[in-house]
């Protein structure tokens, strides 16, 4: 093990933590190669966070696969992505096992292509039982059609007097979105030198910690996992209060 991962207080990490990662193309690009290829060597990237996180003890990794937005790029890239998908789900399984940990996915499933949403619904059926770490990979997700799908289904819910308009408050609201089952991300992590969320978990997102990176997803690596965890764990998260506030509560 490094030496940054000897300096994480295992007592302070965040239980959730969130990944938007970017910048495959690009490191495809210096080497002269195709955006897929940079997709690819992504995926060595999924495999080392994931083991990371779970060594280390977080209980939620949400990642940022595709976004809905995403559709609109070439349908060659769109397509090799799916494809990928497939691959990776199926792959990744055993090691998924071995390691005890719970595939889950968000977003708009429905509209994937039929054999990556079954290799998908596939995955997560067979890690069901696993409980050491959840993965949650993000995909044809975008929080805002979240956050729509969450009104359209209160306002069903207060038509057919399943609830009333008085009940309704963030814990509720927080229950009609598709991670009603997971706690909020506490660090926000971002590849590639961009300072954006990208419609990624708007509301959940709310008082998470963010972490900015230059390096390119497919070159992110344990040792800058750990990097982004000390980070973390060197602010003071406030929640309005005011410092001495919290010193007091100590
Ligand atoms: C992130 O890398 C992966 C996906 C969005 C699927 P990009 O494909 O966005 O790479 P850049 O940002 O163009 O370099
Ligand atoms: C965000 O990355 C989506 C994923 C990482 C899947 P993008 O590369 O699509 O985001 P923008 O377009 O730069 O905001
Ligand atoms: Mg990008």
């Amino acid at each position: 093990m490094s030496d940054l991962f000897h300096q994480i207080n295992p007592e302070k990490l965040p239980a959730h933590v969130a990944i938007i990662m970017d910048g495959n193309g690009r490191w495809a690009k210096t080497k002269g190669k195709p955006r897929v290829f940079g997709h690819r060597n992504g995926v060595i990237a999924v495999r080392e966070v994931t083991e990371a996180a779970a060594e280390i003890g977080v209980k939620y990794l949400t990642l940022y696969a595709f976004s809905t937005e995403n559709w609109s790029r070439p349908a060659i890239e769109v397509n090799a992505l799916m494809a990928l998908l497939v691959d990776t789900v199926r792959k990744e399984l055993a090691t998924l096992n071995k390691n005890n940990i719970r595939l889950k996915a968000i977003g708009d499933l429905q509209k994937l292509p039929e054999k990556t949403r079954k290799a998908l619904l596939d995955g997560i059926e067979q890690t069901s039982k696993n409980d050491r770490m959840t993965l949650i990979l993000a995909l044809n997700y975008s929080s805002r059609w979240e956050i729509v799908e969450a009104a359209k289904s209160i306002a069903t819910d207060v038509r057919d007097g399943k609830i009333d308009i008085g009940s309704i408050d963030t814990d509720l609201f927080s229950q009609y979105l598709t991670t009603r089952d997971f706690p909020d991300p506490e660090l926000m992590i971002r590849t590639s030198g961009e300072y954006r969320i990208s419609n990624y978990l708007l509301w959940q997102a709310a008082y998470a910690e963010l972490y900015f990176t230059d390096v390119l997803w497919p070159d992110f690596r344990k040792n800058h996992f750990y990097s982004a965890l000390l980070d973390f764990q060197s602010r003071e998260r406030r929640f309005g209060k005011t410092s001495e506030q919290l010193a007091e509560a100590i």
